[in-house]
């Protein structure tokens, strides 16, 4: 695995290795890698030609009160991770170079970006959008894989793909989870034992509400607010549902929606989220 620490070398091996026939796959990281990133490393390996991944804590996307400093650096087992996975290139860019004195441009998303997330954090996706296009412009990927796990980051990425006609398909993997249900996030270590206990009640609340879904329960304000009260041990940021492709709330489930939670356990804000789509209903034969 070749380790590329510029723009200008990661954009000249991508180029070199286009011009040799390979599609490009792109995994981009913030590093301290579990295994949600692995899959999106592995599927960047199995689908494309050469496998390019990234790690750069990017610190347009944390707010000043927020976790910049503590965020976990794990970078040799990073490296060795995805090496195992087979990996090519490793980009590595510096904060000096991605964001030099006088730096001045941003990447704003309309729409996609509010609520959720975007209500709780708003210079977030201004900073993920930023960075994500550099990215782009530096790997040139056909490719670009992300978690279901930040899906209103993916539904941000994926506007912003086609608003800009970058050409690049988003390609979202599903959310991988620890055994007893916790959503694999760089975060979870932060967690104490007893955090790590009272945080399982989030995916628990979340699997309840899609049974409910499931058996038929279509009233939005009833699946959050159910919900809610699963997650009562924990500081609520928001549960919603909303649009899964839009983002936007919806008052029933009768499309393809996400249910998506953040919640403080202890110092830490953790994000979950089930995608469900309601079966279409079924034709009335007795009808025309
Ligand atoms: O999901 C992440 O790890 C980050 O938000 C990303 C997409 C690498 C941009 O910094």
């Amino acid at each position: 695995m070749i380790l590329l620490e510029t723009a200008d070398a990661m954009r000249a091996w991508s180029r070199a290795r286009r011009a040799e026939g390979h599609t490009i796959g792109f995994a981009p990281t913030m590093g301290a890698l579990h295994e949600g990133h692995a899959s999106l490393a592995r599927a960047a390996v199995r689908e494309c030609g050469v496998a390019v991944a990234s790690i750069f804590v990017n610190p347009a996307q944390f707010a000043p009160n927020e976790d910049f400093d503590k965020y976990p650096r794990t970078f040799e087992a990073d490296r060795a991770m995805l090496e195992g996975i087979g990996v090519h290139a490793l980009y590595l860019p510096s904060a000096r170079d991605m964001y030099p004195e006088s730096y001045s441009t941003y990447v704003e998303v309309g729409g996609v970006s509010q609520g959720l997330c975007g209500g709780s954090r708003p210079h977030f996706f201004r900073g993920v959008a930023t960075v994500v296009t550099k990215l782009f412009n530096a790997v040139e990927p056909d490719r670009a894989y992300f978690g279901q796990k930040d899906a209103q980051q993916c539904a941000v990425i994926r506007r912003m793909a086609r608003d800009l006609d970058t050409g690049i398909e988003i390609v979202q993997m599903p959310i991988v989870r620890e055994a007893d249900g916790l959503a694999m996030s760089s975060r979870n270590r932060y967690l104490g034992p007893e955090e790590r206990t009272r945080a399982l009640c989030i995916s628990r609340s979340l699997f309840e509400a899609g049974r409910r879904m499931g058996g038929g329960l279509k009233d939005a304000a009833a699946v959050a607010a159910g919900v809610r009260e699963g997650m009562a041990e924990t500081r609520i940021d928001y549960v919603e549902l909303v649009d899964a492709e839009t983002m936007r709330p919806v008052a029933a489930v009768d499309r393809p929606v996400l249910l998506a939670a953040a919640a403080w356990v202890g110092d830490t804000r953790l994000i979950d989220n089930i995608l469900f789509t309601p079966e279409a209903p079924k034709e009335d034969a007795s009808c025309c």
